[in-house]
């Protein structure tokens, strides 16, 4: 399975920017906008973000609302300012760097065992498993059954080639996206369907196989909407059902605002939200 992978991305690997680089900064970032944005919409954001915070060091002397406006786009403003609260922490505790260990840096804040670990393999071209929504599709259809996490995670770190951990984990992260797709996976166009345990049609072992999205009308669209607004300026209180998108249902439009102040992604000034 790792030769035919490998071999595989080396013909048809994404052209992306941060596969470019190996500065674990820009790595973070990229990795933290992918998680839930189309690699499309990142690309520019992504540019835009590094330019305007080229290191941890100038992020994390910007206040944390600068963060969340760079954010504009990208949706989950909480990964912004768990950006922010990141860059804090590395200045403070390892010298402005990233650090190149597992423990260290999912001691971070907003850094969980996935991200740690494509700054691990991406950055620092370590032998480590990095398991996303798609490369965890990749590792259970291939073994034919639903893993605990640590297995699944045991078995990620298993399957990297020795001295390949780049170069592998992009490959899946490809195969996942492109090829091993959640819905209407492309079987007959897949290099590793040989050491496939499952059959593409049988049910489907990889988590969240049957998931739909559930964005319009959830509380997170109205928070959205609401942290939307903040980047422009205030919003009164009086204007947050409207703003929300809910002005029939003031009492969900406040109680999503009071999770946006609980979460420090908004407060309270006078009788208005800021940005914080
Ligand atoms: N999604 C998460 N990490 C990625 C990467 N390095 N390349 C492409 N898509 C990704």
């Amino acid at each position: 399975m790792q030769s035919a992978l490998i071999e595989w991305s080396a013909r048809t690997r994404r052209d992306l920017p941060w596969r470019h680089t190996r500065d674990p900064w820009s790595v973070l970032v990229s990795e933290l906008m992918l998680q839930q944005t189309q690699v499309a919409r990142v690309i520019p954001k992504y540019h835009a973000f590094l330019q305007r915070f080229p290191t941890p060091a100038a992020c994390a002397a910007a206040p944390a609302g600068d963060v969340v406006r760079a954010w504009a786009g990208l949706g989950y403003n909480r990964r912004a300012l768990n950006l922010h609260a990141t860059a804090v922490a590395v200045v403070q505790r390892h010298d402005g760097v990233l650090p190149d260990d597992l423990d260290a840096l999912i001691a971070l804040p907003g850094i969980g065992p996935y991200t740690a670990r494509a700054v691990l393999a991406f950055a620092y071209e370590r032998d480590v498993g990095v398991l996303d929504v798609n490369a965890a599709r990749v590792v259970h259809r291939t073994a034919g059954r639903r893993l605990p996490p640590r297995a699944a995670q045991i078995r990620a770190d298993e399957l990297v080639p020795p001295g390949e951990g780049w170069a592998w984990n992009q490959a899946m992260l490809d195969l996942g996206a492109t090829v091993c797709t959640r819905r209407a996976p492309r079987c007959g166009e897949c290099p590793v369907v040989a050491h496939c345990a499952w059959d593409g049609q049988s049910a489907d072992p990889a988590p969240g196989a049957n998931r739909q999205s559930t964005f319009e009308g959830s509380d997170r669209q109205g928070r959205g909407r609401l942290v939307d607004a903040l980047r422009d300026g205030p919003v009164a209180i009086a204007d947050v059902p409207l703003v929300a998108g809910w002005p029939d249902d003031p009492t969900r439009a406040h109680r999503v605002a009071d999770s946006l102040v609980a979460d420090g992604l908004a407060v309270v000034s006078g009788d208005a939200l800021v940005l914080p």
